[in-house]
C-alpha cells in the first residue's frame, strides 16, 4: 500500500506537470496570439493598400459620346495618380434613371465609392450622412482662394465641403449651323424678334429652325431660359430660388410660356420624345439650323468632329447676354463600408487641379470652375461662357432643370407641368401658370 508521503509525491509531481504543461501551453497559446498579432499588423496594411489600390465605383449619367469623352479625361490624370475607376454609367440625359439607381444601391446597402450628385440633391444626400467631407482636401488645394465663389458655396454646406466641382455648364445657349447660316446670309439672333425673321427665312427653306424634344427635362431646360430672358435675373430668382408662388401667375411668365409654346411648333412637325443627342445630331445633319440646349451639347458636337470655330457656333439665348443660367457638375464621396477615403481624396484633389479641369471640360463642353484658369487654349464658346461667368457684373442664375435651385421633387413637378402644358394645346397659359405656382410652393 502506497504511503501519504509517496501519494503527496506523486500527486505533487503530476501538479508540477500539469503546471508546466499549463505553462507550456499559455507559452504556445501566447506565441499563437503573438503570431496571429504580428501577422495581422502586417496583414492590415497591404490589405488597405489592396483597398486603396482597387478602383473606385463611380455612378455617374454620362453615357454619350462627347459626356463618355470627357469621363476618359478624367480616367487617364487619375491613373496617373495611381487612382482607377469603375464606371457605373446610368444612361438617361439629366440623370434622373442614375438618381434612382444610386438610391436603391444605397438602400441595399452598396452605395458607390463616388456619384454624380449636384446642386440642391447634394445637401439632401449629406443629411442623410451618407457623403463624405472633403475639407482636408479642400484647405490642402486652396479651394476657397482658387474656386469661383459660386462654386465654393455650391460645394460648402453648414461649413463642410461635400463635394468636388468638375466643370460649370451654361444652360442658356443657342447652338446654330454656320453652315446653314452662312449659305442664307444668317446671323445669330440676339433677340426674338431677330429669332423669328431667321425662323421664317428657314422655314421657307425647308430647314426645321429648332431642333426639338419632347422629353421633359429638355423641356424645362429650354423654358428657364426663355424665362431668365423674359423677366431677368432678379425676378428669375424670386421665382425660382425664393420660389415666390404668386409671382408665378405675373404677365412675363404668360409670355414665357407662350414663347416656349411657339418655339415647340416652329418646325410644323409632330414633336416627339426623344433623347438629347438624336436633337443635337438634327443640328449637325443640317435638318435642323438651331438648338437651346445646356453646352453638353458642344461636348457631342466636337465628339463628332464638329468644330466650334467652323461647323457650329453659339450665342446667348435671346434676351439672355450676360447672364449665365448654370449648371456644375460635382462629384460626392460616398461613405461607404470599404473606406477608401484616400483614394477619394486623391480623387478629389486631381479633378480639381489645372491640368485636368482644361483636359476635362473641353471634352465636357463645360467649363473651368477655377477663377485661376488660362482659358485661352479653349473654344470660342467656352471662353465666352467663362468670361461672363466670371465677370463680377454677370447675372449668374441656377438652373432649376439641373437641380441648382430646388428640390427634385419641385424640379420635377416644374417639368411635368410644362409638359403637360406643351402637349395639351387646348390649355391656357394662365392654367399652366397655376399649376406652376403650386409646383414650386416651398412645402
Ligand atoms: C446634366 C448634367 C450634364 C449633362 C446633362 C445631359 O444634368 O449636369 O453633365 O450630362 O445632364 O445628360
Amino acid at each position: 500500500m502506497q504511503s501519504a508521503t509517496d501519494s503527496f509525491l506523486e500527486c505533487n509531481a503530476q501538479g508540477l506537470r500539469q503546471a508546466k504543461e499549463l505553462e507550456m501551453n499559455r507559452r504556445n497559446a501566447h506565441r499563437q496570439v503573438m503570431k496571429l498579432v504580428l501577422s495581422v499588423s502586417l496583414w492590415v496594411p497591404c490589405w488597405t493598400a489592396l483597398a486603396q489600390a482597387m478602383p473606385l465605383d463611380v455612378l455617374h449619367w454620362w453615357t454619350s459620346a462627347g459626356e463618355q469623352l470627357a469621363v476618359e479625361q478624367l480616367h487617364a490624370s487619375l491613373l496617373l495618380s495611381g487612382v482607377r475607376w469603375t464606371d457605373v454609367a446610368v444612361p438617361g440625359g439629366g440623370g434622373m434613371a442614375a438618381v434612382k439607381v444610386l438610391k436603391s444601391r444605397v438602400l441595399m446597402g452598396d452605395p458607390p465609392d463616388v456619384a454624380q450628385l449636384i446642386g440642391t440633391t447634394l445637401t439632401d444626400w449629406n443629411d442623410m450622412g451618407l457623403v463624405m467631407p472633403l475639407n482636408a482636401v479642400a484647405n490642402r488645394q486652396r479651394w476657397a482662394p482658387t474656386l469661383f465663389p459660386t462654386v465654393m458655396k455650391l460645394v460648402t454646406y453648414k461649413g463642410v465641403v461635400i463635394a468636388a466641382p468638375l466643370g460649370i455648364h451654361r444652360i442658356n445657349t443657342l447652338f446654330y449651323n454656320r453652315h446653314v447660316f452662312t449659305r442664307l446670309g444668317l446671323l445669330p439672333p440676339a433677340n426674338w424678334e431677330e429669332f423669328e425673321g431667321v425662323a421664317h427665312k428657314l422655314s421657307a427653306q425647308g430647314i426645321k429652325p429648332l431642333a426639338w424634344s419632347d422629353e421633359a427635362w429638355q423641356i424645362a431646360t429650354v423654358f428657364e431660359s426663355i424665362l431668365l430672358g423674359e423677366v431677368g435675373p432678379e425676378r428669375y430668382r424670386e421665382l425660382i430660388v425664393n420660389r415666390k408662388s404668386s409671382a408665378w401667375l405675373e404677365p412675363g411668365i404668360e409670355k414665357a410660356l407662350t414663347r416656349l409654346r411657339w418655339l415647340r411648333n416652329i418646325n410644323g412637325d409632330t414633336p416627339k420624345e426623344r433623347a438629347w443627342t438624336d436633337a443635337t445630331r438634327d443640328l449637325a445633319s443640317e435638318s435642323a439650323a438651331m438648338q437651346i440646349m445646356g453646352d453638353w451639347a458642344k461636348g457631342e458636337l466636337m465628339a463628332w468632329g464638329a468644330n466650334p470655330e467652323k461647323d457650329f457656333g453659339c450665342v446667348a439665348v435671346p434676351g439672355t447676354q450676360q447672364m449665365h443660367l448654370y449648371s456644375v457638375d460635382t462629384l460626392a464621396m460616398l461613405s461607404s463600408k470599404n473606406k477608401r477615403t484616400a483614394t477619394q481624396e486623391k480623387l478629389a484633389e486631381v479633378v480639381t487641379s489645372s491640368p485636368t479641369q482644361l483636359a476635362y471640360n473641353r471634352a465636357k463642353g463645360s467649363v473651368p470652375v477655377r477663377a485661376d484658369m488660362d482659358v485661352a487654349s479653349l473654344d470660342s464658346c467656352a471662353r465666352d461662357s467663362w468670361s461672363v461667368f466670371a465677370a463680377p457684373g454677370s447675372a449668374r442664375v441656377p438652373s432649376l432643370a439641373h437641380r441648382m435651385a430646388a428640390d427634385e421633387a419641385t424640379k420635377d413637378a416644374v417639368a411635368q407641368a410644362l409638359w403637360r402644358f406643351l402637349i395639351t394645346p387646348q390649355m391656357p397659359a394662365k392654367a399652366a401658370q397655376r399649376r406652376l405656382a403650386s409646383a414650386v410652393r416651398a412645402p
